[in-house]
């Protein structure tokens, strides 16, 4: 094990991410084993992401596989317009310290089965595979050329014996059914009935879930009634992943919302709320908190211009509603255009309101129920 990858162990088990058991797990099967010589490095608190080549740099290839950041390995599913770096990430090895929470959260047992889905690189798959035995997992792929990379990756890590599927994973995988745990390492707003059928009563599913709202996620560990007819639990921590393919977050065009038309009839109000305690923050629970409650939402941040900040938000059902904020640090209120059926922005300050109002409360006490009537988000006393 190099020096790097010791200190990022280490760095794990101080965090909590790391368990004991899966400790010399991690130590023995370093990320870099699954990385192909490409990679991109997304510094996620900026957003930077920096091309990284192994043939050119090989020093500052194994420092980017052996860091603490997430590595993108491809763009645009597969389909770059240019060469290098695209438009939408589409498949990553995921931050060492989220992989390591997530398999802490799914709190599996020597011979458990597991389906996973996203296998992208396959490092965790092969974790799992080290843990349980590698007849014991079974990892499903949507792009074929990722999961044939993940396949050599585990042959050449002796892992051949784990269950590589092509296929959407939104359907689980029937043929290896029924699993004693999911885990899903790609982002889902709405939660398929397949995920909790194919797992065993009192079985664990850990899945990174969010809403349409923001990009803003939070794994949650949920468990499977007795009866095998719903799963709850509460959320962990908050993520950003991406998305699952057919459940990526849609931009919505200007132009379909602010016509010339709605712009004159649109409802003009202040607001005392600021763009921080509501919005803004990446990394803010009241973020997630905004999207369960604000259902068919979306929201875009516009640049800051003229010492405004315009932040967008659009109803992603057919009414087209839509709000626009004029956020100023430098004045106590800011402007609130609104038009259509839905007062979007009234809705989003009812929202922060309701949570105020409970005591702000943070993800361990948010949980999640699905069942065939949804998905229902509830606050534990
Ligand atoms: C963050 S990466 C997974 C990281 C991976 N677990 C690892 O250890 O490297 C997300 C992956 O989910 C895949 N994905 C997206 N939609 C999917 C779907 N419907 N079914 C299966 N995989 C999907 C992407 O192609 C991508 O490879």
């Amino acid at each position: 094990m190099s020096g790097q990858w010791r200190e990022m162990v280490a760095r794990l088990v101080a965090d909590g991410a790391l368990t004991p058991e899966w400790e010399p797990v991690f130590g023995g099967l370093p990320r870099a084993g699954f990385l192909p010589d490409v990679l991109w490095r997304h510094q996620v608190a900026s957003g930077e992401v920096e091309a990284v080549d192994r043939r050119r740099d090989p020093q500052r290839w194994r420092e980017a596989a052996e860091s603490a950041h997430p590595l993108v390995t491809q763009w645009d599913d597969g389909e770059p317009e240019a060469q290098g770096r695209g438009r939408v990430a589409s498949s990553s090895a995921s931050a060492p310290h989220v992989v390591a929470a997530m398999l802490r959260d799914l709190d599996v047992r020597p011979g458990q089965r597991v389906l996973e889905i996203g296998t992208g690189t396959g490092w965790n798959a092969a974790l799992l595979a080290s843990r349980l035995g590698a007849e014991n997992v079974t990892t499903v792929e949507v792009d074929t050329s990722v999961a044939a990379a993940a396949r050599g990756a585990l042959d050449r890590q002796g892992l051949g014996a784990v269950t590589v599927v092509c296929g959407d994973g939104f359907q689980g995988y029937p043929p290896r059914a029924p699993y004693d745990r999911i885990i899903v390492t790609c982002g889902v707003h709405t939660f398929p009935r397949a995920w909790w059928e194919q797992c065993r009563p009192g079985g664990v599913i850990v899945v990174p879930w969010g809403t349409r709202f923001t990009s803003t996620e939070a794994t949650v560990a949920l468990t499977v009634a007795e009866d095998g007819r719903s799963a709850r639990g509460t959320f962990q921590d908050l993520v950003q992943f991406m998305s699952l393919r057919a459940q990526r977050r849609e931009v919505p065009e200007y132009a379909d919302y602010v016509t010339a038309e709605s712009r004159d009839k649109a409802e003009r109000s202040a607001t005392t709320l600021t763009l921080g305690e509501t919005i803004a923050g990446e990394w803010d629970v009241s973020r997630l908190v905004l999207g369960l409650l604000v259902s068919d939402c979306t929201v875009i941040l516009d640049e800051p211009q003229d010492g405004q900040r315009p932040v967008w938000l659009c109803s992603l059902a057919d009414d087209r509603s839509w709000a626009c904020v004029l956020f100023r640090e430098d004045r106590v209120e800011s402007t609130v255009y609104q038009y259509g059926d839905r007062r979007l922005w009234d809705e989003v300050e009812a929202a922060y309101g309701w949570w105020r109002g409970q005591g702000r409360p943070g993800l361990g006490r948010l949980g999640l129920t699905v069942d065939d009537d949804g998905q229902h988000v509830w606050v534990a006393k």
